[in-house]
């Protein structure tokens, strides 16, 4: 095994929360801090709207992808949740890559263990293996080609039809794929555990309550939600299409920290957000990306940890699937928002 993958925690005496002066402005004390180190701060959409406000880029995962890759400050603080951490690592891996929480994963990235990965290939050894950006390094590095949910569709047409292909690990991603391509795909049996909980019942009862408005969803959802859908794409997909549109109503079925975008950008327009099973729009929360707070973000600027420390055999491996991504993505144009 050549895979060596750290993420350097901090140190006995590094600062704590428990010892923050409780009288300083987060916000300020970031901004001397980002200044000082010369860092950029990149934050996913579905982060909280402090940490989104406060950031240099908000993007979906693909386009802090490649925001990470041109990005010349020298630190880079990447507040989304670990394994997006990592990509920024391996596709600038000069950059100092610090992330707020290091147990900030994903149910995606935990149901897919390289060992396990690893048979998955070898039981297809003629499978094509695209792999979501939703993964680990060492996923990563023994997959062919990277997609992200903005990807994936135009991805999987430039890939030779006689190959039979595996796809991991979101078996409701792989499943809408297969749809919209009819192509032979062996899924992976993994899943996102906020949008797995929108209910079909829920969601009927919503479009009964506001006849007018149109329902978004990411793919991660099960079929039972798609279904409905009048859109259906990654979350920056999701923003351009609720800003573009003519309708006033939508609901939502994505992470609700998305909803901070559209009401900055379309105040007027109402966004509801879809319900789980219990009722509740509670549990589509992510969990992992709720780790992530502007007192760590402050804590691992101060603390230059938690750091992402890859080995060099680790981030060639896995950069390898991830430019074959970018090269099959030359048609789309990085979206910019504040910088
Ligand atoms: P996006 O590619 O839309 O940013 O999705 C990332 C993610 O984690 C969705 O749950
Ligand atoms: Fe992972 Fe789902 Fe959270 Fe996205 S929303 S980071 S897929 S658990």
């Amino acid at each position: 095994m050549f895979a060596v993958k750290t993420v350097v925690l901090p140190g006995p005496d590094d600062l704590n929360e428990d010892k923050i002066d409780p009288m300083i402005d987060l916000s300020v004390e970031i901004d001397l801090l980002r200044r000082k180190r010369n860092a950029m701060i990149l934050a996913h959409y579905y982060q909280s709207e402090e940490i989104q406000d406060l950031a240099d880029f908000v993007g979906d995962s693909f386009d802090l992808s490649r925001r990470a890759m041109v990005a010349d400050a020298e630190v880079i603080v990447f507040c989304g949740v670990r394994f997006m951490g990592e990509v920024a690592k391996i596709v600038n891996p000069s950059k100092t890559v610090l992330i707020p929480d290091a147990d900030a994963s994903c149910s995606l990235e935990e149901s897919c263990r390289p060992e396990a990965f690893r048979l998955f290939r070898k039981k297809h050894p003629d499978h094509f293996a695209v792999t979501y950006i939703n993964c680990s390094a060492e996923v990563k590095s023994i997959s062919d080609v990277i997609v992200t949910s903005s990807n994936a569709e135009m991805i999987l047409k430039q890939l030779p039809m006689n190959r039979p292909i595996l796809f991991a690990p979101d078996r409701h991603l792989g499943n809408y794929l297969i749809k919209k391509s009819g192509r032979d795909i062996t899924l992976w049996p993994g899943s996102c555990i906020v949008h797995e909980q929108f209910s079909e019942r829920e969601l009927v009862k919503l479009r009964i309550r506001h006849e007018r408005a149109l329902i978004v969803a990411h793919p991660e959802c099960s079929e039972g939600i798609l279904k409905y859908a009048d859109h259906i794409g990654s979350t920056k997909s999701i923003l351009d299409y609720v800003l573009a549109s003519k309708a006033h109503e939508f609901i939502i079925a994505t992470e609700p920290h998305i909803i901070h975008q559209m009401r900055k950008m379309a105040p007027n327009k109402v966004f509801i957000i879809a319900l789980g099973m219990n009722g509740s729009c509670d549990c589509a929360k992510c969990p992992f990306m709720e780790k992530n707070t502007l007192s760590k973000i402050y804590l691992c600027l101060l603390n230059n940890a938690p750091r992402i420390e890859l080995s060099e055999d680790l981030l060639q491996d896995a950069l390898k699937p991830l430019q074959c991504m970018f090269d099959m993505s030359v048609n789309t144009n990085v979206s910019s928002n504040k910088s």
